[in-house]
């Protein structure tokens, strides 16, 4: 039989091991409970659309992958969000452009047509120079309207381009034909220098507009007596495409926004030159549709260089 003084002391330091044990367990339990916790928290606030807080990396090796894989996909969730905020307010903006962008027309219109309604119909010569100018506002809503039009169908799903093997040359020089009268009237020597012939399988009809948006600001930006030369050579697998004058230039503070809608170095020239401020967004989708790539440069001395790369899918 054991002895009294043994089994009472025995009982107790089962009971402090029985303790010390229970007080062990609860502290791995906290320790292993903590980043969990710490994770609801987190996950929590992400929930209720704080979108910077990251869960810790602390605790057991599995835990700290978890939370390193969860991080992951909350630094996409925030970069995509961004995007789409981004996204929001380009759209907003464009909206707000638009409007702008035609009410000035209307209201002009709306203003000369109540000026011949209040009595300046009865002097002809008047009545004919306001009905000049209600007609240039006229086209110049229809040339905005046209220009969204192409935009939203270059922008919207699906297949935007109507492709065929085609000569880019050919069809190079006959744009710039259509340019021969305007550039004679402004005495602007036009200088082609084509290699040909150019197969490229690409949209005709986007591309020749490509060739006519960049040789009209060329012809429109550039004063009297100066030059405006296309040119086209292959580069690599592709093709490269020139237009370069001798005219006003762009600012190098302007260069890496002309290709957004709207925007123009000078809006009152721009829309005094019959301008929509979209010629260059419309040539810089077409570009992209087809794969390729455009930049504007400032070239020593001055003027305006436009660069365009066509990827050439030679068959
Ligand atoms: N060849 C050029 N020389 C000088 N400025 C140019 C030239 N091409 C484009 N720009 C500038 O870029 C702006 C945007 O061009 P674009 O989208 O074609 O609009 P716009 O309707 O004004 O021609 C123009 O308003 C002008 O300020
Ligand atoms: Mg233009």
């Amino acid at each position: 039989m054991m002895h009294p003084f043994w089994g009472g002391a025995g009982a107790g330091l089962a009971a402090g091991i029985g303790l010390a044990v229970l007080w062990f367990r609860r502290r791995r339990e906290q320790r292993l409970l903590k980043p969990l916790r710490e994770m609801v928290r987190v996950a929590r606030a992400l929930a209720g659309g704080d979108l910077y807080p990251r869960f810790p990396k602390e605790g057991r090796p599995e835990l700290q992958e978890l939370a390193e894989a969860l991080n992951a996909t909350a630094a996409t969730l925030e970069a995509k969000l961004t995007e789409l905020g981004r996204l929001e307010r380009v759209r907003i903006d464009f909206v707000a452009n638009v409007s702008h962008e035609l009410r000035t027309p209307l209201t002009s219109i709306k203003g000369f047509v109540e000026t011949l309604r209040d009595g300046a119909l009865k002097d002809p010569e008047t009545a004919g120079r306001f009905l000049e100018i209600i007609r240039k506002h006229t086209d110049r809503i229809i040339a905005i309207v046209d220009d969204l039009l192409t935009l939203s169908h270059l922008e919207g799903s699906g297949p935007s381009l109507n492709l065929a093997e085609m000569d880019l040359a050919e069809l190079a020089e006959e744009v710039a034909e259509g340019f021969r009268r305007r550039c004679e009237e402004k005495t602007l020597s036009l200088r082609l220098e084509l290699k040909r012939p150019a197969r490229l399988r690409g949209d005709r009809d986007r591309l020749a507009q490509v060739f006519t948006n960049l040789l009209d600001n060329a012809v429109k930006y550039t004063p009297e007596g100066g030059s405006v030369s296309l040119s086209l050579a292959p580069e690599g697998e592709g093709w490269r495409i020139q237009v370069a004058d001798t005219g006003i230039g762009i600012p190098v503070e302007h260069l890496p926004r002309i290709f957004e809608r709207f925007y123009r170095v000078d809006k009152a020239r721009s829309r005094e030159m019959g301008g929509t401020g979209l010629g260059l967004s419309i040539v810089k989708h077409i570009v992209q549709a087809h794969g390729g790539s455009i930049d504007a440069s400032n070239p020593p001395g001055r003027g305006t260089l436009f660069t365009v790369r066509l990827p050439a899918t030679r068959s």
